[in-house]
């Protein structure tokens, strides 16, 4: 088993990686515990299908008293509404501040959970098993929880740390490979910000990683990440500085998304292709060589996103991005790449450079054009 230390400064905790882990979650949860906390396992439908019962077993066998409350499926029901309905629940079945919540799944699941845990009873334990690539390598690492507001994603949450994230590999299997695909995008995002040997290693074998052909190196893969956000966390738990890092890729990402509408990109797909704009525009204003960049760009461009840009409407993307937090006064800030694993923050960066790269970008993944 893979054991990670978040250096969190008032209250460090782990996250242990393993295949099977699911089977064991009692033995984790239990040293983290005062007695016999009754537990809420938060899950959604598909999830809770296929692996509630090794949790619900693991735990029950150890003694734990386990309700099982079942949350829905989908962005679209991340707000206080299921929040409330949430709350509603737990303090009908008499839920005091002693319990656990438990939240089985995936980004969705752990951050409604998450706010749930935050705030009921202004805060009661919690312990996240996420169930997606990421999840387990981004959205369970950093204590980020919330629900989306109808102005916008993630506009109401908090920063709520868990007991421990005990993370399962195995359980990608049943995950759909555009989902595996859209962590993948994550996954390289750390190593394009911290670590260029781990990026070559996950883009020469990335067929390995899609398919799961190996557990041992998805393992490693999962756990090298997980390193890396954890680090950055560590030195801005609170989100304001170093962690601004970890938007590479997502401004056009976020651009892309937004004006392509709900649904259309998953979002680790939107990153992979910010990522690339994000490498095009290095090479202009942070210095990357531009063979460099042009070879990473190739790699970015041969992962199978699901659909193209041909329906991009670059006014929306840029309308999208200088409503973006980042924009002052006309002009974006974004990370960008002095050398692979070597960030900086760029600012200044007019609205007329942007609209080039997105128009390149659009070109780019146009089809046809793969090469
Ligand atoms: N808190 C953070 O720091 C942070 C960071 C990044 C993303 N997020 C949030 O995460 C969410 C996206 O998370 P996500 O990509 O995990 O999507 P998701 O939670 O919507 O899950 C994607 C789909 O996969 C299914 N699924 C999950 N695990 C499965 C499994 N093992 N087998 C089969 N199906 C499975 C789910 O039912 C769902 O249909 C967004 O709401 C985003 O805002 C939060
Ligand atoms: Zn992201």
């Amino acid at each position: 088993m893979r054991t990670l230390e978040v250096q969190i400064a008032e209250r460090p905790y782990r996250i242990h990686i393993e295949p099977d882990l699911l089977y064991r979650t009692a033995e984790m949860i239990r040293p983290l515990v005062a007695g016999t906390p009754r537990i809420a396992l938060m899950s959604s439908k598909t999830v809770e299908s296929h692996y509630r019962e090794r949790v619900e077993r693991s735990l029950r066998d150890a003694g734990f008293e386990v309700r099982f409350i079942p949350m829905p499926t989908g962005e679209e029901y991340k707000d206080l509404k299921t929040v409330s309905g949430l709350y509603d629940v737990l303090i009908s079945q008499s839920f005091d501040r002693n319990c656990l919540i438990l939240a089985l799944g995936g980004g969705v699941v752990g951050d409604i959970a998450g706010f749930v845990a935050a705030t009921l009873f202004r805060g009661v334990p919690f312990v996240q098993i996420p169930t997606t690539l990421l999840s387990q390598v981004d959205s369970s690492v950093g204590g980020k929880v919330g629900v989306n507001h109808l102005q916008g994603k993630n506009l109401i949450g908090a920063f709520y740390q868990p007991k421990t994230v005990l993370i399962d590999p195995r359980v990608l299997q049943t995950l759909e490979l555009r989902e595996r695909i859209s962590g993948l995008g994550e996954v390289l995002k750390y190593g394009f910000i911290r670590d260029a040997a781990f990026l070559d290693t996950c883009l020469e074998n990335t067929d390995d990683l899609l398919t799961l052909s190996d557990m041992d190196f998805v393992t490693g893969i999962i756990a090298r990440s997980v390193r890396i956000k954890a680090d950055i966390v560590a030195l801005d738990e609170h989100e304001q500085g170093r962690r601004m890092l970890l938007n590479f890729g997502h401004t056009i990402g976020h651009a892309i998304e937004n004006s392509a509408g709900y649904g259309v990109f998953r979002h680790g797909e939107a990153v992979i292709m910010g990522m690339c704009a994000a490498l095009m525009l290095s090479t202009n204003l942070s210095g990357l060589e531009k063979t460099l960049a042009e070879t990473y760009i190739r790699h970015l461009r041969r992962i199978p996103v699901n659909g193209d840009l041909t329906q991009l409407d670059i006014d929306a993307a840029l309308e999208a991005i200088t409503h973006d937090k980042k924009v002052r006064d006309g002009k974006l800030n974004m990370v960008l790449l002095e050398r692979i694993g070597h960030p900086r923050i760029v600012e200044g960066i007019p609205e007329d450079t942007v609209r080039e790269t997105l128009e390149w970008l659009k070109d780019l993944y146009t089809e046809g054009v793969l090469s």
